[in-house]
């Protein structure tokens, strides 16, 4: 039995994570389709898996290995940041997965009580992050109402008015859940204002390949910069847990104190699967530009069924795997009776608004469904959203 009451605030006071929820609905239905978890429909490169099996009775894949992650990735990371990202002066810790990098850089950087920056509609996963280590002074800017791009001139007055001032901004480059980038200079802008207010600025490029219609990704960097990146959604890898974090190598004692949390928590990542990341990245970045492209059908497809909510209602889709649409205003205090009534009446699921702070909106993914399924699941869409629109949500 138990109570509550022996259990740490910390985690009760955590939200519940949305995508748990949403399979919860997923499980609990036949023949049901998802646009809503944030994943591809690839696997990893063929040979890099063909390679990675004639490893598995190799001793050291069983062993644990290097806490920063093996040499011969992180070399291959750091020519990797050099040559596509234009980052000079970083180190690489390779950790289970961008989530799991947050989580690090959140417990090096931060202390419970210390304000954070981000802005909505923000990445679920690492407003729980916060949550979770005490950091409940959570400041969230708003995003320009028709680009989504983070409001700079809201997070210049925040950072000067607040103090002591943030401790970390964070943004996703290109966004979750928001799939707009972020440009060039508006970045560089973010960076300077939280350099001269002393903030830590920490950039999510999970999705730094998944860019359309010509828009280029760019990093920034700096001593109060940290960059997360991840091979789940690049090389197909979700299961396979591999991301990293370049830091500012010029920092004192950075390295030190990431090392402690990655002891406590990973130790290391996964050897076979740093095994499987290096051999995919040498498969090089056009292997997943191909198949990024490939994604501009499924945009296109879901951009039309989403086209009853009105002129103006879908923003988004730029970058990442993402369109952000806004649902009808009587649906700005119920998106999740909106997203279960999807599941339950039309078989289709969507992430609510209200998980990323930006209520009456839902997300949508065009990345892990094939063109013939997505199209199956568009047509539900579409149909679901006309019906919400001429009868409500019926049942
Ligand atoms: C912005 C962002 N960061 C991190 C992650 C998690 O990535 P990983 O699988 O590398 O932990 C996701 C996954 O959806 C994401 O969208």
């Amino acid at each position: 039995m138990g109570s509550y009451g022996k259990l740490a605030k910390r985690a009760l006071e955590t939200d519940m994570p949305v995508m748990i929820q949403v399979q919860g609905l997923i499980r609990g239905a036949k023949n049901i389709m998802s646009l809503g978890q944030g994943v591809v429909y690839w696997q990893p490169p063929k040979q890099a898996l063909d390679k990675v099996k004639e490893l598995v009775w190799e001793p050291s894949i069983s062993r644990y290995g290097a806490d920063e992650g093996i040499p011969e990735l992180r070399e291959a990371l750091i020519k990797k940041l050099h040559q596509e990202n234009k980052l000079y002066k970083s180190s690489v810790m390779i950790t289970a997965g961008a989530n799991q990098a947050f989580v690090n850089l959140v417990l090096t950087l931060c202390d419970a009580g210390d304000s954070v920056v981000m802005f909505a509609p923000y990445y679920f996963n690492a407003y729980m992050s916060f949550q979770m280590t005490g950091i409940t002074n959570i400041l969230v800017g708003p995003s320009d109402q028709k680009t989504l791009y983070p409001d700079a001139d809201w997070l210049e007055r925040t950072l000067l008015e607040t103090k002591p001032a943030p401790k970390l901004v964070t943004v996703v480059n290109p966004g979750n859940p928001s799939g707009t980038y972020i440009p060039e200079n508006l970045l560089k802008r973010i960076s300077n204002l939280c350099r001269n207010a002393g903030s830590w600025l920490v950039v999510d490029n999970t999705y730094e390949y998944f860019m359309y219609d010509g828009l280029k990704h760019s990093c920034v960097e700096g001593d109060h910069v940290v960059n997360i990146f991840s091979f789940s959604k690049a090389y197909g890898m979700m299961g396979w847990r591999v991301g990293y974090i370049a830091y500012p190598t010029e920092v004192e004692g950075l390295a030190a104190q990431l090392l402690k949390v990655q002891d406590n928590i990973p130790i290391c990542a996964s050897i076979i699967s740093q095994h499987l990341a290096l051999y995919s990245l040498e498969m090089g970045p056009e292997w997943v530009t191909d198949r990024v492209k490939e994604l501009v059908k499924n945009r296109e497809i879901l951009l039309e069924a989403l086209s009853p909510l009105g002129e103006g209602a879908v923003k988004g889709g730029e970058g990442a795997l993402y369109l952000w649409a806004k649902l009808p205003d009587k649906y700005v205090n119920n998106d999740f009776d909106v997203v279960r009534w999807l599941a339950h009446r039309h078989s289709v699921v969507a992430i609510p608004g209200s998980a990323c702070g930006d209520p009456g909106n839902l997300r949508i993914s065009f990345g892990g469904l094939v063109e013939k399924d997505c199209r199956a699941a568009a047509e539900r869409l579409r149909r679901g959203l006309e019906e919400l629109i001429s009868d409500g949500m019926v049942q």
